[in-house]
């Protein structure tokens, strides 16, 4: 008899084999380093990197104790992420970003601050996401994400109704969630569906909740050089878990 043996994809990233390794939209490289950025690599970078484990409680990842962990998805040159680790400095601030410029640009502001609640993993987000434990994060970030203008790429958008699953399952009842684009086709794509989702509770009263930037909703990069539209900042509440 033939004896069937069954393969499973292990849930840590850092023990999946390549082949089984998801497929990651947008580009990695960007323009040469300099040498600052490269010893930056070096020396920091070793100190602030990630390594997501399943179940783990994400607070477990920083040296120093906080009391609540954030999670920004696509943080670009950081600019937001290190403007929330500052003035929240009881907050971890995890950020995902594969693109390595974008963490040099990070890393050469982190080497000149004196902060310590960021952790930063250099590839997909959705790697963190699949190990973090439910309930276990206080506010959600995606910024400006790749809008993947055409219709046959709308698949490639980051927020699907699979992603939007697993976001509800990770953050906290009561957690915010932030979405901001300039692209008005992504904006009806992801409100749809948030909209439509269970977990997911919209906080805007009227235009002037999207159209203004909240006061701790401090501008990214992209929206500061490459803004193609009027910005649409969108926030959600999680809903509290109702019983099975
Ligand atoms: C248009 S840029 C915006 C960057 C930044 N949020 C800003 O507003 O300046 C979108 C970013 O999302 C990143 N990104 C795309 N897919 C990602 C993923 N699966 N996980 C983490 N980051 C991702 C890209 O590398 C890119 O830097």
């Amino acid at each position: 008899m033939l004896l069937r043996m069954r393969y499973s994809v292990p849930a840590d990233p850092a023990r999946r084999p390549e082949r089984h390794r998801r497929h990651l939209f947008g580009r990695r490289k960007g323009p040469k380093l300099s040498a600052r950025q490269l010893q930056l690599r070096e020396t920091l970078l070793p100190q602030l990197l990630l390594n997501p484990r399943k179940d783990r409680d994400p607070r477990e990842y920083f040296a120093n104790p906080v009391d609540d962990v954030w999670l920004e998805v696509g943080y670009g040159g950081g600019e937001h992420l290190l403007w929330q680790a500052k003035e929240h400095p009881n907050v971890g601030m995890i950020g995902a970003e594969p693109y390595v410029s974008g963490t040099a640009k990070l890393l050469s502001k982190l080497g000149t601050e004196r902060v310590t609640n960021v952790r930063l993993y250099e590839d997909d987000a959705r790697d963190i996401i699949d190990v973090l434990p439910d309930d276990s994060i206080g506010r959600f970030f995606i910024l400006f994400p790749d809008p993947w203008h055409k219709t046959r790429h709308h698949k490639r958008r980051f927020i699907q109704n699979e992603m939007l699953d697993q976001i509800a399952r990770i953050l906290k009842p009561g957690a915010e969630f932030r979405f901001a684009s300039d692209d008005a086709g992504y904006v009806a794509f992801a409100l749809e569906r948030l909209m439509a989702h269970a977990a997911f509770i919209w906080t805007a009263l009227g235009p002037a909740d999207w159209n203004t930037r909240p006061a701790d909703w401090p501008p990214t990069r992209y929206e500061t050089k490459e803004l193609h539209g009027p910005p649409a900042f969108l926030r959600f509440v999680r809903t509290a878990r109702t019983a099975p």
